[in-house]
């Protein structure tokens, strides 16, 4: 009999659960299935990347150069530019996904995952009431997996449209708007050249410290020429040599309200997570004046917003780049491997492997690249496992053995 037809609340998982489908979910199942093991993908959305395809602006390509952010097993077509765009990487993923069979099971928020030691499983609860078991568990949320909104006082009151860069798709809509933007990461800087070249007025907020850097020396890419030099020079070193290009290529960018954290791009990128921004026009764009850099904010009135500089400013919209956050902490329960940020407390390479089957993959503020390498020691950890396991359980009638989660999306 179809143990589906029942529409069981309750579902044994012989293989791990992945909970995310992002490229870090898809990465874990790849591997898995490479090695012959079944896993099951539990996704909130109703895409596999969903970040990528619902929550990045139009005109995104990738930060870095394309050979750090393949996923294992499958290279980027040879014709994809140095550094692709989101849908050249968006098509990649597609064709990852088809090629190792991976179906995610969609609209499956995750709400809890517990481990419980007496039956050696962790149970994982979603929105609708399921409940799914396995004696593994891959988180794979992300580190974006929530937009972080500030409370900026009197940011209620604001006469118009208020949207985190997770909602913005392109300045079209901005033309001839004052649109401030709050925030100077990597998307505030993007977006605030976005809406110059559609002719928007942007005012951009540097509350914060921020490195840039110019993203390719003389053709070759920024990021690749200091992983190249960090295999023979000191960490040290590598920031000293990063900082002078960067006075080179774009002068000193403190003159133009962006200031410079003291501790080098590449330490801060490392001990706190924090991304060196990549210039891609946006110094030119401050240099001119058609990005205004703006201090701190103090207040948002009805029609605009009073800076700690004692300014005031008129703006039609307001953009916050105010970053992300994972959300792990909100659904994985009793256990302490992650901290209340909801990042592994086990700095990389180590970050992986919890207790007790459970797994982590993508939290390594490292991008793609790190999510690679994590994909591949996940896969071989359960793998090994899934071995004896399988071996022990094949009698066991009351397991389902899942190999097609196909049949699962037809429930
Ligand atoms: C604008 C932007 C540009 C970037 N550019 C680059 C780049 O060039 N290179 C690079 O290496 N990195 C880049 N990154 C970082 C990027 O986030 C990661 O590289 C990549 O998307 C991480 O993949 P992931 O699978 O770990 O997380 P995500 O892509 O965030 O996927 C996580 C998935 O988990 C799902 N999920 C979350 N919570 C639940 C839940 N409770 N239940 C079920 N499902 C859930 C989400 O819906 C999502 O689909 C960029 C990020 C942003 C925001
Ligand atoms: C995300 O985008 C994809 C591709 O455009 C679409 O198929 C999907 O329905 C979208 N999902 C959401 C939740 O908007
Ligand atoms: C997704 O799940 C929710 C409940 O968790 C349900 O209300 C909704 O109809 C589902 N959507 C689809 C498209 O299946």
């Amino acid at each position: 009999m179809d143990p589906f037809k029942q529409k069981p609340k309750s579902l044994f998982i012989h293989g791990p659960i992945i909970v995310g489908a992002g490229p870090s979910g898809i990465a874990v199942a790849a591997c898995l299935s490479e090695q012959g093991v079944p896993s099951l993908i539990l996704e909130r959305s109703d895409c596999i990347a969903s970040l990528w395809q619902n929550r990045t602006y139009d005109r995104l390509k990738l930060h870095l150069p394309k050979h750090f952010c393949e996923l294992p097993l499958m290279s980027f077509p040879q014709d994809f530019p140095m550094y692709p765009t989101k849908h050249q990487f968006i098509s990649y993923m597609e064709s990852y996904a088809d090629q190792f069979g991976i179906r995610p099971r969609f609209n499956q928020t995750v709400v809890t995952a517990e481990f419980d030691p007496s039956s050696e499983i962790w149970n994982v609860k979603t929105l609708d009431g399921f409940q799914y078991s396995s004696p593994w568990l891959v988180v794979a949320t992300g580190e974006n997996a929530e937009p972080v909104i500030p409370k900026i006082h009197g940011m209620e009151h604001f006469h118009g449209p208020v949207v985190h860069t997770c909602d913005y798709k392109s300045g079209s809509q901005y033309k001839n708007k004052k649109v401030l933007v709050i925030g100077c990461g990597n998307s505030g800087m993007e977006v605030s050249l976005d809406l110059c070249r559609h002719n928007a007025l942007p005012h951009l907020v540097a509350r914060n410290t921020v490195h840039m850097l110019p993203r390719d020396i003389f053709g070759f890419s920024t990021f690749g020429v200091a992983m190249t030099l960090n295999k023979w020079l000191p960490l040290k070193l590598v920031d000293k040599f990063l900082l002078l290009v960067s006075s080179f290529f774009l002068g000193n960018t403190n003159h133009y309200g962006i200031k410079r954290p003291k501790t080098g791009p590449i330490e801060l990128k490392l001990a706190t997570g924090k991304t060196p921004v990549l210039d891609v026009g946006q110094i030119a764009q401050i240099k001119s004046g058609n990005i205004k850099v703006m201090e701190g904010v103090k207040e948002i009135t009805r029609n605009g917003a009073k800076f700690m500089d004692g300014q005031e400013k008129e703006f039609e919209a307001i953009i916050l780049a105010t970053g992300y956050k994972s959300n792990v902490p909100s659904w994985l329960k009793g256990s302490d491997f992650f901290t209340k940020d909801g990042m592994p407390k086990t700095p990389f390479p180590h970050g992986w492997k919890g207790e007790q089957g459970l797994y982590t993959v993508g939290f390594t503020r490292r991008g793609l690249h790190g999510t690679y390498f994590d994909a591949i020691k996940i896969s071989e950890d359960i793998t090994s496992q899934w071995k004896t396991v399988k071996s022990k359980s094949c009698s066991d009638s009351h397991i389902i053995n899942l190999i097609s989660t196909t049949t699962l999306n037809n429930v």
